[in-house]
């Protein structure tokens, strides 16, 4: 798609960045059962250009198979994680290089399962954003806070500790602050998969603290342009009500992602 379609797109959805609704599957589905959802997107999409970006994180077993379908219906094709290092002795791991050759062109950084269980700090998250873009592949930042930082009162420093070293490093030139090569998803720990949705004020709270992170820090125009997805038990039911709040460029949706209707439910629930 043209940058002018991709920019007509985002005036006519009403909004000043281009919506982006992200689907991780996490360590779910079965060679057919990502067939037949990219059966039906084929189905339903309408014909591009579309007024939003679909992006879709499969395990990484599935992206060599997704690839040229996703190229095909304008997909963004996600790895769940890369590794920092360029490769060598990292049993299991993911390099950045590998995940862009078998046809991703983006991938999450710093999910919280990743930050959870595998102990990844702000800064092993940060040099996983490098290694991506190093590799051409777009990085879905993923940050947000537990619910004991949110009770006492920490959310504002959990965010700062969380930005700062993505932030340093945009300073220093080693991460480009490119909409179509970074974008921000805000979930809050407590969220994700517990059913339990922030609601869309405290949502939408928490991505104006973030944008307010990202002007002071780099100034209004990089600011303004990152996408800040919300992600945390998003389905078709409370997709609308989120949607309004215009601080949220879109979503990053697990549970709800597993099944191709109500993916696209979502996406229809937001208007479109
Ligand atoms: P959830 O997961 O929608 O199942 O809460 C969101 C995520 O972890 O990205």
């Amino acid at each position: 798609m043209s940058d002018t379609d991709r920019e007509k797109g985002t005036a006519e959805a009403g909004r000043s960045r281009r919506p982006l609704f992200a689907a991780n599957w996490k360590m779910n589905l079965l060679s057919r059962d990502v067939d037949a959802f990219l059966d039906r997107l084929a189905h339903e999409l309408e014909a591009a250009p579309r007024q939003y970006d679909l992006l879709l994180a499969p395990s990484p077993v599935w992206l060599d198979r997704m690839a040229q379908r996703c190229r095909d219906l304008d997909l963004r094709l996600c790895a769940q994680d890369v590794h920092p290092a360029a490769s060598g002795a990292h049993t299991g791991d993911v390099s950045a290089q590998q995940a862009a050759d078998a046809g991703a062109t983006w991938t999450l950084c710093g999910h919280s399962e990743r930050r959870g269980s595998h102990h990844e700090t702000d800064e092993v998250v940060c040099a996983k954003v490098v290694a991506a873009q190093e590799q051409g592949l777009g990085a879905l930042f993923c940050l947000g806070e537990t619910l004991p930082e949110r009770e006492d009162d920490q959310v504002e420093e959990v965010f700062s500790r969380q930005l700062d070293p993505l932030i340093d490093a945009i300073e220093e030139g080693a991460v480009q602050p490119d909409p179509l090569r970074l974008a921000l998803a805000y979930e809050p720990v407590w969220a994700i998969g517990t059913g339990r949705t922030a609601t869309p004020e405290l949502a939408a709270q928490s991505h104006a603290l973030l944008r307010a992170r990202l002007r002071t820090r780099l100034g209004p125009e990089i600011a303004e342009r990152l996408q800040i997805l919300y992600g945390g038990s998003v389905k078709p039911a409370n997709a609308g009500a989120l949607w309004r709040e215009h601080e949220l460029d879109g979503f990053l949706v697990g549970g709800a992602s597993l099944d191709p209707g109500s993916f696209l439910d979502i996406i229809r629930g937001c208007g479109f």
